[in-house]
């Protein structure tokens, strides 16, 4: 495949670049979009740390990661390329003096600067402080950050103000990296490109609306981070939060940043809020205890390494919310997202109203509803499940439920489903900010949440259990269950 539009090269400075999300995500990343020839060949890349590292051992470092976390053989051409473009400098990112040398590496004539804050939300500031200070940023440069942006609404607003003390709004890039997903992003395609959705995307025609993200991990020794944050907060806030904006949207004027962000704001704005008078009802927190995953034993939340053993943090979450506007009035959506469950499955399902009389009683005492269910992963792709007449010369006619499936590796046999972290690093560096989170979005997102926090606070409900490889505790089913409805299994 062949980049055919050409971008300005970048600086592309890594702060944190020996860490984590360096090593397993970004370098990935950024190799891949080499293989793929989509890095413009004047792009440079820097990666900045503490540690005293000369650039041979950077690349050597660099090298070493993709032999850990890429799922492919490395090519030795495509690392060529790459290895070329690295280059090392070490900062103690809390030393203001130190970032001065950055005026000697970075290029502003030729290239954008796009800085990547790939460290935790406390050195935001020194970083901001130091970058202000060496004079080395132009209105032109960038800054790219991702979540943990703040575990409320007064921490975000904490992080966002420290960032825009330095950066103006329009050079700040907010990774969801569920927005990088290619199924997600085809959400915009499904409801705004076919007429079908067009017309019977409301509450005429939807019965309800549920969205799953399932994992089967755990919290992968991450037992500090994970404690003090939660699924809701992990997960919810943005990730779940941002394919219910997708879904629920109105049409959006054309596909710029600002004409979805709009109308995403919107739909965090309607969202009902879950109080201390409707918490009990509206949601459920689980924990997972000791069970089996595809047959292994795992030991629950609480025997996890370095675990709290009274803690009462949820690894499970499940949500009725209500949207009060005109398109979804009267349209529950329910939400769940847990750690630890039967299996990795993130999906839309989209359940159709049933119709108001049948005439197929030989078949079915009640006609099930169509139902539209979107895979956003593993095995990315779109089902209608509909009724259908089975074919022979019976005296009644008889129906099946049947599956109109499209799925992307089989429809799109030639195109590569790139990951959420390649899309976004690559419109970063391209500078387009349609699929990053707006200030506005997350603090609303924010507002949201905290009520339910608070809510869960107040009562100091401990979660209910659920034994790993589970769907999670039963009252999640319950949830549903009093409304006479239940989840897709
Ligand atoms: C991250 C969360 O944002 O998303 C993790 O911090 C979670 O806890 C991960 O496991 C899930 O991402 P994906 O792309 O594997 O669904």
């Amino acid at each position: 495949m062949k980049n055919e539009k050409t971008f300005k090269p970048c600086d592309l400075v890594i702060y944190g670049a020996l860490g984590d999300l360096s090593k397993r995500k970004l370098l990935i990343s950024l190799y891949s979009l080499e293989n793929a020839n989509f890095i413009e060949t004047d792009t440079r890349i820097i990666g900045v740390d503490r540690h005293d590292l000369k650039d041979s051992e950077f690349v050597e470092l660099a090298y070493k990661s993709l032999q850990e976390f890429l799922n492919d053989d490395i090519d030795d051409a495509v690392w060529a390329r790459f290895s070329a473009r690295l280059s090392y400098l070490k900062i103690d990112l809390t030393q203001m003096d130190q970032y001065r040398q950055l005026n000697a590496v970075i290029d502003q004539k030729h290239r954008i600067m796009v800085n990547y804050f790939a460290v935790a939300p406390f050195l935001f500031k020194s970083i901001c402080q130091g970058l202000a200070k060496s004079g080395v940023l132009t209105e032109n440069s960038r800054m790219v950050m991702e979540k943990p942006i703040g575990h409320d609404l007064k921490s975000s607003k904490e992080i966002n103000d420290v960032v825009a003390s330095v950066f103006n709004e329009k050079q700040v890039y907010r990774i969801d990296h569920y927005l990088g997903k290619e199924t997600v992003l085809n959400l915009l395609a499904l409801r705004f490109a076919n007429s079908i959705f067009t017309t019977n995307w409301n509450h005429n025609t939807i019965d309800h609306i549920q969205i799953t993200a399932a994992e089967e991990v755990g919290i992968e020794g991450r037992f500090d981070y994970f404690d003090k944050t939660g699924q809701l907060r992990d997960m919810l806030q943005n990730h779940l939060l941002q394919i219910l904006t997708f879904i629920a949207m109105e049409p959006p004027v054309n596909l710029e940043a600002d004409s979805i962000h709009n109308e995403k704001i919107k739909v965090l704005k309607a969202l009902r809020p879950i109080t201390l008078a409707n918490v009990e009802e509206k949601t459920v927190r689980g924990q997972y205890s000791a069970g089996y995953i595809k047959g292994s034993a795992v030991p629950g939340y609480l025997e996890e390494d370095g675990a709290n053993t009274d803690s009462a943090t949820e690894s499970f979450v499940a949500l009725r919310v209500d949207i009060d506007n005109w398109r979804w009035a009267g349209v529950p959506f329910y939400l769940r997202t847990g750690k630890r469950l039967t299996a990795k499955r993130t999906e839309i399902v989209v359940y159709f109203k049933q119709l108001p009389h049948n005439i197929f009683k030989d078949s079915f005492r009640e006609l099930p509803p169509n139902k539209l269910i979107i895979h956003l992963q593993p095995n990315e792709g779109v089902e209608i499940e509909m009724l259908n007449k089975i074919p022979g010369i019976d005296e009644h006619i008889k129906l099946k439920k049947t599956k109109l499936d499209l799925s992307f590796s089989d429809t799109f046999k030639k195109s590569r489903i790139f990951g959420g972290y390649e899309k976004l690093v690559l419109e970063a560096m391209r500078g387009n900010p349609t699929l990053f989170l707006s200030r506005e979005e997350i603090e609303q997102a924010w507002t949201w949440i905290d009520s339910i926090q608070n809510a869960w606070h107040y009562y100091q409900d401990a979660p209910k259990p659920y034994p790993a490889g589970t769907w999670g505790p039963v009252a999640s089913v319950a949830l549903l269950a009093r409304d006479g409805r239940a989840w897709e299994e």
